[in-house]
């Protein structure tokens, strides 16, 4: 079952979605390209029709909401650097994460990366400056042309039994040596309330190091946190990566 899946259903829309692929991938009836083809049929369609760049990134958000929520990613970005949003839609987290970086002294070079080459076109009509650095491909697989200083996901992106995956290959082939892949912004049960573990919980449970984190209360319901947390990679070690079987 896909982790945290009960602390977060009421918060993240597409999750019921996710969990029945999950279903459908872990008992043969369907298998992983049919699992990516099914979430794209939903949200590409969505982010298409959508009239603000927050809708065209999956968010029905105003943009106070947006930047409350989408602001804990600059609490991890402390230097200049190159920084890749994984999964980057519209790219309106680009646009607005460079500011708030930008007013905390620290001069980003934004990159992106979409599974949907609708969504990459229409990131990179939108910001025809940053045009050759809108990727498409899946992030689970994707083969850098350079690596980066900040890297940042979601989990939710790949099947549940290959999130670890995402996160080794990210931490191994996309991250800049001394870099850092961040994980989030997501919604969750705050530690009081929930059952079960943490999303960071179950990424240190596959052997990966957390080195921060940064929450906020959720605007109306203050049994969830927003939450984000990230994982170094070693400036000398070829890659950071969990051992096997962890
Ligand atoms: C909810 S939007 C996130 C937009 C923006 N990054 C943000 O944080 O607001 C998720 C995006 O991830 C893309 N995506 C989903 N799975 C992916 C994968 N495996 N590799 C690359 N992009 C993926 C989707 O097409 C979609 O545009």
């Amino acid at each position: 079952m896909r982790g945290g899946a009960a602390r977060r259903a009421r918060q993240e829309p597409a999750w019921p979605l996710l969990e029945r692929l999950d279903r459908a991938l872990e008992c043969g009836e369907i298998d992983e390209d049919r699992w990516y083809r099914e979430v794209a049929a939903v949200i590409t369609p969505a982010y298409l029709a959508a009239d603000n760049p927050r809708a065209q990134s999956g968010s029905e958000s105003t943009p106070e909401e947006w930047a409350y929520k989408r602001g804990l990613i600059a609490d991890p970005v402390d230097r200049d650097g190159a920084f890749l949003d994984v999964g980057c839609a519209s790219g309106y987290l680009l646009e607005t994460l460079v500011d708030w970086c930008r007013q905390r002294g620290h001069t980003l070079e934004p990159y992106g990366l979409d599974i949907a080459p609708e969504l990459a076109s229409l990131a990179r009509r939108r910001l025809p400056q940053w045009a050759e650095r809108i990727f498409v491909g899946n992030a689970l697989t994707w083969v850098p042309p350079r690596r980066f200083d900040f890297v940042r996901t979601g989990l939710e992106y790949v099947p549940a039994r290959r999130q670890r995956d995402l996160v080794a290959h990210l931490l191994q082939d996309v991250v800049a040596p001394g870099g850092r892949l961040i994980i989030g912004v997501y919604s969750e049960e705050n530690d009081a309330t929930h059952a079960g573990h943490s999303e960071e919980e179950r990424v240190a449970g596959w052997g990966f190091s957390i080195a921060g984190r940064a929450e906020r209360p959720h605007r109306v319901d203050a049994r969830l946190l927003y939450r984000v947390f990230w994982i170094n990679r070693e400036l000398d070690s070829p890659g950071a990566v969990a051992p096997e079987g962890v």
